[in-house]
């Protein structure tokens, strides 16, 4: 197990809380902006907000709306002038930025700022997502669907719904719809999307201040990381999407963010707008325990001992250092996050609670017939197929994070794929892929990998998912590595005719064992899937109970990666006994925590220019009150995966800082939040402003950025 018992019960320790001198007034939720009227207006203007819910969420005007993008479909940006100029994060920025770099030419170590527009970097497959307009459509999609509706004919019965309501709501348009499911299956809404698939690559600082701390900082308070990137939007000369062209141009948004220079305070309201991924609120107390007890540990494990063979083979050579970086900072990243969030979840004592929610919820159940009826057995129903998903969750937790996601393992199925398909425009995109994985490739590293994933396996898994390889002497991932197919040379003569070479691949040894792996996880994901279907169908049930129970409440839907709404205010908190967190850090600290060195050899290595700016302690406009730059600051939104990019917006709907991350333990916020505990973490864009003007001077994207709220002092 890669859990240590020790550390795991020395990093329990508890979280107290001091809320009255950290005014952390904020309410947990991500809230549809459609909704915002109806729901949270009011509040948001009790916790300082100066605006309207329309000037935030409006199908007329210009609304704040307007300027958020998804960004590639995994984290959110925002427009920052009026031509198209996108703000991100580095690490949304990460794998982008790293296809354009080489060991020549390394732009995720040097950073890169483009001089003029027609050096941006034009980067397929990247696309920026706007929400022309949200509606709900719960009724549409429900049509024709009664109480008596047989279970089986339920589900194709709202696909054809869904498709139908999304094809009438854009046809004779260049949009698309997306139509999704809230508070599971309760109520449906409608997202009408524009999507511009020419992005550009603008800027980046260096790895030393986008990535300052790595993965030792990721998920930790303080932090001094300027995790930002540029990016611009292009649209066709008309204005609308179009693919990549020269003729393309700059994009003029219908809204663009101002940056505000005022500066933060403890208090003050703060919202952040963007595309959380997923939580999961209404997990029942069974489920929470079986995600603390079991799947998080195992994965934990699983990947602690991935990330240990990687960076023993980053260390040893530059080129698998490259090949690997954003691969290995996704890995990273999860296992950091799976770690505070048991810590978390454990330390507020969730499964307590949740067993106190429950057991006012079945007191509220029986206190009535008609409520019996309904909701009486729900929360045993529930407990009763958690139990069944323990009985293959752990075979497909290894299954999954060890062996399917493995990349030779992804990668002969690719290879597999590509002799099926006939259409060659489709088979031109697999090609590409499949010299995209090779480029970030090395043999002994994933041969190393695969070896630990299938001795972890073995160790863990019930007997009855054994792979036939086990069985035979020595090491089961040597066979799976014979015959030269993970070569370029390989791939080629693949390429020229894939259904030719399909023999070749049948001859393979590995084709053994990636048979058994995909039949084995299918079971396994069955076993698990099956009984989680009807988690979800009953949890449904549950949450009409809740809303039910607590009518006056405003209930807010898990996130699902569509346009949601947090607020809060901004705030340190205490994490333990006797230690406190400030609610921001400065350019101080940046340079406080360097460990002199060599660029790339270690996360806080600092360049002699940084260093030497900060001597100067010329911030000019870019200073705080005081005279220190503010570099990170604390909030009490309540954000999640996907959030990474999204803006943090002041009480009149300015740009004061720049998502990128929850404090460790804050991570329990995807299953429970708490106001006190819970932070997320931003850059000041004082210090994206700093960084773009006097570290790269770029003073050409300075000045199509509109500041407002300058310092009095202002030089
Ligand atoms: N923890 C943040 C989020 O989940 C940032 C991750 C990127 N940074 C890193 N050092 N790996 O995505
Ligand atoms: N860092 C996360 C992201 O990439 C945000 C979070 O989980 O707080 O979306």
């Amino acid at each position: 197990m890669g859990m240590k018992p020790s550390f795991l019960r020395l990093a329990m320790l508890c979280i107290y809380s001091l809320a009255s001198i950290f005014p952390a007034k904020a309410d947990q939720g991500m809230w549809l902006p459609l909704l915002l009227k109806q729901l949270n207006e009011e509040r948001m203007q009790e916790l300082g907000m100066k605006m309207s819910a329309e000037d935030i969420y409006s199908i007329n005007e210009g609304s704040l709306k307007d300027a958020i993008v998804s960004f590639g479909g995994y984290c959110t940006g925002q427009v920052i002038s009026e031509q198209g100029l996108l703000l991100t994060n580095h690490h949304c920025g990460y794998g982008v930025i790293q296809s354009h770099s080489s060991v020549e030419n390394d732009l995720l170590t040097n950073g890169f700022w483009a001089p003029s527009l027609e050096d941006e970097i034009a980067s397929p497959g990247l696309h920026a997502t706007f929400i022309i307009r949200i509606e709900e459509v719960t009724e549409k999609v429900m049509a024709g669907i009664t109480e008596d509706t047989p279970e089986i004919k339920l589900e194709s019965l709202i696909e054809t719904n869904i498709a139908k309501v999304s094809a009438d709501a854009i046809e004779g348009t260049h949009y698309q719809a997306e139509i999704k499911p809230f508070f599971n299956g309760s109520e449906y809404y409608m997202f009408v999307t524009e999507r511009f698939e020419d992005v550009r690559l603008v800027g980046a600082p260096p790895t030393f201040i986008g990535k300052y701390g790595g993965d030792t900082d990721n998920w930790e308070w303080p932090r001094h990381v300027g995790d930002f990137s540029l990016f611009r939007i292009y649209a066709a000369p008309d204005g609308k999407p179009a693919p990549y062209s020269e003729d393309n141009v700059p994009l003029k948004p219908r809204r663009s963010l101002n940056l505000s220079l005022a500066g933060i305070q403890p208090g003050d309201f703060t919202m952040v707008f963007g595309f959380p991924g997923r939580t999961q609120q209404y997990l029942t107390s069974d489920a929470v325990k079986l995600l603390v007890e079991e799947t998080n540990p195992h994965r934990i494990g699983i990947r602690e001992t991935k990330l240990e063979i990687m960076d023993q083979y980053m260390q040893a050579s530059d080129r698998v250092r490259i090949a690997y970086a954003s691969k290995y900072a996704s890995t990273a990243n999860y296992w950091k996050k799976w770690i505070g969030e048991s810590m978390g979840l454990e330390s507020y004592d969730a499964i307590t609670r949740k067993k106190a929610l429950e057991a006012e919820f079945m007191e509220w159940v029986n206190a009535e017939a008609g409520r019996k009826a309904k909701y009486g057995s729900v929360l045993d129903d529930i407990a009763a197929e958690v139990q069944k998903v323990q009985k293959g969750n752990v075979a497909y937790q290894y299954l999954r994070e060890g062996l399917v996601r493995h990349d030779a393992i992804q990668y002969f199925q690719l290879l597999y794929a590509l002799a099926s398909i006939q259409d060659t425009g489709e088979r031109e995109e697999y090609l590409v892929e499949a010299k995209r994985f090779l480029k970030n490739f090395d043999l002994a590293t994933d041969k190393a990998v695969l070896s630990a994933m299938l001795d972890l396996y073995r160790e863990n898994v019930p007997s009855t998912y054994h792979l036939s390889a086990f069985a035979k002497a020595g090491d089961p991932a040597e066979s799976f590595y014979e015959g030269d197919w993970l070569s370029m040379e390989w791939l080629d003569e693949y390429a020229g005719n894939p259904r030719a070479h399909q023999k070749a691949l049948y001859d393979l040894t590995a084709l053994e064992m990636v048979a058994e792996i995909q039949e084995f996880y299918s079971t396994a994901r069955g076993e698990v899937n099956g009984p989680q279907a009807k988690i979800d169908a009953l949890t449904k049930i549950y949450i009409e109970g809740l809303r039910e129970m607590n009518a006056d409440r405003a209930f807010a839907p898990d996130a699902n990666s569509t346009l949601r709404v947090a607020f809060g205010s901004v705030g340190g908190m205490e994490p333990r006994d006797g230690l406190v967190y400030r609610h921001y850090t400065t350019l101080d600290g940046v340079i406080a925590k360097e460990v002199p060195g060599v660029a790339n050899t270690h996360e806080f290595f600092l360049d002699e220019k940084i260093k030497m700016l900060a001597e100067s302690r010329e911030y000019g406009r870019w200073a705080d009150e005081e005279g220190y730059l503010p570099v990170n600051f604390l909030a009490s939104n309540h954000t999640t995966g996907g959030n990474s990019g999204s803006p943090i917006l002041d009480a009149e709907g300015n740009l004061i800082g720049l998502n990128f991350d929850r404090t460790w333990q804050s991570t329990m916020s995807d299953v429970m939040y708490n106001a006190e505990i819970c932070r997320n973490i931003a850059v000041d864009v004082r210090y994206i402003g700093w960084v773009i003007e006097k570290y790269a001077g770029a003073d050409r994207l300075i000045e199509e950025m509109n500041f407002v709220n300058e310092p009095m002092a202002a030089e």
